[in-house]
């Protein structure tokens, strides 16, 4: 962080003195410009490197960097006109989740987003992984189709009940593996039930794929078994998408009682169940076994993502099903997009079986934990009549807030007093019941930023 806004800095200083330059001249050397600036050879490669991105110069290895040539005269706008009729009114709308992955602008307090912070991500830990996954041999080589064989036994282990590892497909990342299982499971114009809310990079997933993402109310304890049988019978839906523990956005987890009734309710349906298990190890309390576990049919296609407890660009993730829906999704995996790179494969597999790897998931728990408790007390402290959700695990709390707010427009009103938090109503695929906020505690820097944060939401809550 620190390297790269220097890295900017030095660039800023030097763009004026290259517009001075006449293409081809040469720019000073790399120690010249270390020592007239006063920074790190890496520093000034990095600049140089930004440079050349935008075409402000070209480097010459051996020669040295050049000034480039200049852009002629800008070119008329072409007209792109006849694009949209090309294209037609099947629009993807990616606002939700370009929103959820922009980072916060500056001096803003990040009460939103779906990773951890990166004082809580193990970022030594995935340095060491990487670089020993980049020596192995075969590195970038094809890899076994898919996945890798240790890691799908460690996916399995994981998972439990009748998991094997050829069970396993490894993926890029859990929401590559949403959009792989639906669009192999359900054709266009396919109805999915869904719970309400839920996760809104699964509506958008679902939209894009040309589904009709269907409600299905939840409380307290998860989705409502009773509801979910309705919801089968009125849509004649072949499949549920459900995230049972630490869901996002509530932070609910499904009962054990009710984790039986909605497989049976699923299994009179013959519907699928697509379980998103993204949080499993950020549990404050540990979770109950996955409904992965419980699966005695092959009903249950188990996704389980591990960027949320590492880092958001180890993109890898695992797919869990038996039978001829592991085949189908097998084979819309290997035509979409072959397979996941392989030295992120390998990665993930050195990172998961190093010493620190219990210890680094014992520390972001502890974290966890006191972040979600000084959330909770901050509510009720400074928003005593909004009620907060305690969830036992995940990186989510859900508050509802009083009748009559627009969860929106009060959202908008929070960034511009410097809290970034999530309205509650994209997160429900039709009508929301009443207003909600999301509050994230874990993409913040600290304890002591979570409350600030949340001073700040009250002061414009009022
Ligand atoms: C419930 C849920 N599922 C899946 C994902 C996708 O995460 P990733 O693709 O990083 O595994 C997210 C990310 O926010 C999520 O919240």
């Amino acid at each position: 962080m620190q390297q790269d806004s220097s890295a900017a800095a030095l660039a800023d200083r030097l763009r004026p003195e290259i517009g001075r330059l006449r293409p081809g001249d040469r720019l000073p050397s790399s120690r010249a410009l270390v020592e007239r600036h006063k920074v790190s050879p890496v520093t000034v490669a990095r600049a140089l490197q930004l440079l050349s991105t935008e075409g402000l110069v070209v480097t010459r290895p051996g020669s040295g960097t050049f000034a480039a040539a200049r852009p002629g005269p800008a070119a008329r706008p072409a007209d792109l006109g006849w694009q949209a009729l090309a294209l037609g009114d099947r629009a993807v709308d990616a606002s939700g989740v370009s929103w959820l992955l922009t980072p916060p602008p500056e001096g803003a307090i990040a009460l939103s987003g779906g990773y951890l912070h990166p004082t809580l991500q193990p970022t030594r830990a995935l340095a060491a992984a990487a670089a020993r996954a980049a020596r192995r041999p075969d590195a970038w080589e094809l890899p076994p189709l898919g996945g890798s064989a240790e890691l799908r036994a460690w996916f399995a282990r994981a998972v439990g009940g009748h998991a094997a590892p050829s069970d396993v497909l490894i993926t890029s990342g859990g929401q590559q593996a949403l959009t792989t299982v639906l669009r192999a499971l359900l054709p266009p114009g396919a109805p999915v039930l869904v719970e309400s809310p839920t996760y809104l990079g699964a509506l958008a997933v679902a939209r894009a794929s040309g589904l009709h993402p269907v409600p299905v109310p939840m409380d307290g304890d998860g989705l409502r078994p009773d509801l979910l049988a309705e919801a089968f019978a009125a849509t004649g839906a072949r499949a549920l998408y459900c995230q049972p523990t630490f869901h996002n956005p509530t932070g609910a987890v499904l009962t054990a009682a009710r984790r039986a009734e909605v497989l049976a309710v699923a299994r009179s349906a013959g519907a699928f169940v697509v379980e998103d298990d993204f949080a499993r190890h950020l549990g404050i309390e540990p979770g109950p076994p996955p409904l992965a576990a419980l699966d005695g049919d092959g009903r249950v296609v188990h996704i389980a993502s591990l960027t949320k407890a590492t880092a958001p660009s180890l993109r890898v993730a695992a797919v869990i099903a038996r039978g001829p829906v592991a085949e189908r999704i097998r084979a819309t995996q290997l035509v979409e997009e072959f397979f996941p790179a392989r030295p992120l494969q390998e990665t993930l597999l050195e990172l998961v079986s190093s010493p620190g790897w219990p210890r680094h998931l014992r520390a972001v728990r502890t974290a966890l934990k006191a972040r979600r408790d000084a959330v909770a007390a901050a509510f009720a402290e400074h928003l005593p009549g909004v009620p907060i959700s305690r969830p036992a695990g995940g990186m989510h709390q859900w508050a509802r807030l009083p009748d009559g707010t627009d969860d929106v427009e009060l959202a908008e009103a929070a960034l511009r007093a410097g809290v970034l938090v999530s309205a509650g109503r994209p997160f429900f695929p039709a009508e929301p019941p009443g207003p909600h906020l999301r509050v994230s505690y874990g993409s913040a820097a600290s304890e002591g930023e979570l409350v600030e944060g949340v001073r700040r939401l009250a002061a414009v809550l009022g």
